[in-house]
């Protein structure tokens, strides 16, 4: 924690009687609400400083995950659906993350949100082939000739060419698939293709990352070990 004054000196904004006269119109806000206190102690890190709206530097770059339940869109806001956004603590929605990728409204697990626009994007690019491991439900039971098809990458239903893919079944109705991209309803799709329509889904690792004690509807920061492994990764 410093203080405010400090803290808008330091970023540039002015010298100290300068930043004495900016706080005193009303200009600064944190978290949204106006502050003139000058005095106030902030934690730049974890709250949104603005001047005149803008946000000034010093947010630091964070990647979170959710162990997302069903009944929640991947979006960062919708009209009817509760959002994996509401999931997150406040502290952390300051940060501006975005999620990583998407899960539909009735997948659980493993959802990564960053404030990071590159490593967004290195992460969901298909030509990157960060591994997606999920765990399925299904009718039917997988057969060699699944396996393969998977392996030798799916023609869907509509004509989408997947990539190679692996499918391996755990006993009877259920089994894990291991995909490098993300495509619309991308695993029960390729499921459906082969007659196996998924009854439930869940996320469980994502590159190296697994879901491991997290409980279902807690998020939790990864440490800067974890980017950095997944940085390599992606
Ligand atoms: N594939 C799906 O079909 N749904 C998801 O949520 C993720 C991958």
């Amino acid at each position: 924690m410093e203080r405010l004054d400090k803290f808008l000196c330091d970023s540039g904004l002015g010298t100290r009687s300068q930043v004495k006269q900016i706080l005193k119109s009303g200009r600064v806000t944190v978290d949204g609400v106006p502050e003139k206190d000058n005095s106030r102690k902030v934690d730049p890190d974890t709250q949104r400083i603005c001047v005149d709206g803008e946000t000034l530097g010093g947010m630091r770059r964070v990647v979170l995950m959710l162990n997302k339940p069903a009944g929640y869109v991947t979006a960062t806001a919708d009209k009817k659906e509760k959002t994996v956004m509401e999931l997150l603590p406040r502290e952390m929605l300051v940060l501006d993350v975005r999620p990583v990728g998407r899960l539909d409204k009735a997948t659980e697990g493993l959802l990564l949100f960053t404030n990071d626009g590159n490593l967004l994007h290195r992460l969901i690019s298909p030509r990157k082939g960060v591994k997606k491991i999920y765990y399925a439900r299904h009718e039917g039971e997988a057969q060699e000739e699944d396996i393969a098809a998977f392996a030798q990458g799916l023609t869907l239903r509509d004509g989408t060419v997947c990539l190679p893919a692996e499918l391996t079944p755990l006993g009877p109705g259920e089994s894990l698939v291991t995909v490098c991209e993300g495509k619309y309803h991308q695993v029960r799709r390729m499921m459906a293709s082969r007659n196996m329509t998924v009854t439930y889904l869940e996320r469980r690792q994502e590159g190296m990352l697994t879901l491991e004690n997290l409980p279902r509807g807690e998020v939790r920061e990864l440490t800067e070990t974890e980017i950095e492994k997944l940085e390599q990764e992606g």
